[in-house]
């Protein structure tokens, strides 16, 4: 199993078959990062993030930008040496195995499928205030939000089932299937409108800002109080390291890149240093100008117990940033500009579906050549014939990621998606080495700087966010490991075609890079 690799000879082949044209820059490749990056995180988790560290989230930015700024930088090797569909679970086949690449390909189904569930429910947030604020009308919170979920059990008293959540997770999933894909064009307005509203946001929150909301910094230390799991500044990291997820998109639009050595790292970095800065910028704003009021000490964000300290403040008039579904627009509400709110609610309706579309994209395309190498039912690579799309696996991910939208909220989410890309981000920081110990010669048109450096930093960033990542979600990836390896063993091994012996160069890949598509 160990031994079943996928000869990069035979990968690379694969690519060369499509041999994209080089056309993207630095500057494109940037702006497909940002577009790709900025979403939920900021725009919703914020608030949680505010919850779990008080003020001290401007650290937990920090932290979980140079964690992704290490691993992008390995990642980036890797996409420019195999630039096929697939990502890090193609690098793993060639790399370390197949049971490896089958568990990072498992646990990316975490990143993609479970992220895209938590934009859904992200947008539902915005879209429900931005409703009300216009017409007044409110979904019952029944069907406005998802139970709560702790070891303990399910709560039902913040909500059954968001509803909204579902109707924009299967939208996406449709335009996916009639083959909708983002023009750059379309990609770089998106991205202005994103900028915009958190620059007006900025712009409008920072001169409120009021030295006393900044104490105490950092009411949950770093680590969160003893007995806890996933608060404090490290905790609030781990969470709000979903807010950079998506700059993969970068990487993997390697092979469409001119001069990919120098514009690779430039999109990399550059999306994740603009991304990061306008994130302190906007933390530091929201809590300057209302501060963070954490509704207990010690409660953790999307538990029964919050979901309750929530419900009793609301009664008693208080609406503090950490109970808010739509943080940013809650913030500007609530030092009297409700115009901007709304403004900054509209923009993030009409971006974050284009969040899922990416996600959801990934995850298809990752399922499809899983299919293909015979580790997955082959029929989940079929190709509609009009549409030219993998309707099948897209269907049913879209219905996977609709009812995790429906049934869970939205930090639980983020930090469950969390875990899947700290393993896949793992796994990839590893292979970049074992792939420069076993193969030096091989011609790479990226190569990660200091290597020896960066690497092992990536693999210990991403175990330390996910070992302080809430015990719930940290208990996701080992159990969803567990079936993983189950469906391995009693499926996938007997019917690999890298087991069985054939080796094959495909024709056609069905994968273009996520974004963007470059106008003709
Ligand atoms: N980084 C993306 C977001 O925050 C996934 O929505």
């Amino acid at each position: 199993m160990f031994g079943r690799v996928k000869p990069l000879d035979a990968i690379l082949a694969t690519a060369e078959k499509k041999s994209l044209h080089r056309s993207l820059g630095a500057f494109q490749l940037t702006m497909l990062g940002i577009g790709a990056v900025i979403g939920t995180g900021i725009f919703v988790l914020t608030a949680a993030a505010a919850q779990k560290a008080g003020p001290g989230m401007m650290w937990s930015f920090v932290i979980a930008g140079s964690v992704c700024a290490v691993a992008a930088l390995c990642y980036s090797e890797l996409a420019s040496m195999v630039p096929v569909s697939g990502s890090a679970y193609t690098y793993s086949y060639a790399v370390v195995g197949e049971l490896l690449a089958w568990m990072v390909g498992w646990a990316l189904i975490l990143e993609y499928a479970v992220a895209a569930s938590a934009v859904s429910v992200g947008w539902s947030g915005y879209f429900m205030g931005l409703l009300k604020s216009w017409t007044g009308f409110q979904l019952p919170a029944a069907l406005a939000a998802g139970p709560t979920w702790s070891l303990t059990g399910v709560d039902f008293s913040s909500g059954i089932i968001n509803v909204p959540a579902i109707f924009v997770a299967l939208g996406v999933t449709w335009l996916l299937m009639i083959g909708t894909k983002e023009s750059a064009t379309f990609n770089a307005i998106l991205v202005a409108i994103k900028v915009t509203a958190l620059t007006l946001f900025i712009a409008l929150a920072l001169p409120k800002m009021s030295g006393a909301h900044f104490a105490p910094f950092a009411p949950n230390g770093w680590f969160g109080p003893a007995g806890t799991s996933g608060l404090g500044i490290v905790g609030a990291a781990s969470s709000i390291f979903f807010a950079y997820v998506g700059f993969d998109a970068v990487s993997t639009a390697a092979e469409e890149t001119k001069n990919p050595q120098r514009n690779v790292p430039i999109g990399l970095i550059g999306s994740l240093a603009i991304c990061t800065v306008f994130y302190l910028l906007v933390a530091a704003s929201a809590i300057g100008a209302i501060g963070a009021q954490p509704a207990g000490l010690g409660v953790q964000p999307g538990s029964p117990e919050f979901a309750r300290e929530c419900t009793v403040l609301a009664a008693n008039a208080q609406h503090p940033l950490v109970c808010s579904n739509e943080a940013l627009a809650h913030v500007l509400r609530s030092i009297n500009y409700t115009w901007a709110g709304d403004l900054v609610g509209l923009a993030a309706n009409l971006a974050l579906p284009s969040v899922i579309l990416m996600m959801l994209y990934g995850q298809t395309r990752i399922f499809f050549v899983m299919a293909r190498d015979g580790l997955l039912p082959e029929k989940l690579a079929s190709v509609h014939p009009k549409w030219k799309t993998p309707h099948v696996v897209t269907l049913l991910t879209g219905i996977f990621v609709a009812i995790a939208a429906a049934l869970l909220p939205v930090g639980q989410l983020a930090d469950i998606s969390n875990s899947g890309t700290l393993f896949a981000f793992f796994m990839v920081s590893i292979a970049v080495l074992v792939l420069r110990v076993r193969d030096p010669k091989r011609v790479r048109p990226f190569r990660t700087p200091l290597v020896w450096v960066m690497a092992p930093l990536s693999a210990i960033g991403c175990v330390a966010l996910y070992f302080n990542l809430p015990l719930e979600a940290k208990l996701v990836l080992p159990i969803w490991g567990a079936i993983g390896l189950a469906v391995y063993f009693l499926y996938s091994h007997s019917r690999s075609h890298v087991g069985r012996g054939l080796i094959e160069i495909h024709e056609e890949d069905i994968d273009a890079p996520p974004q963007p598509v470059p106008p003709v």
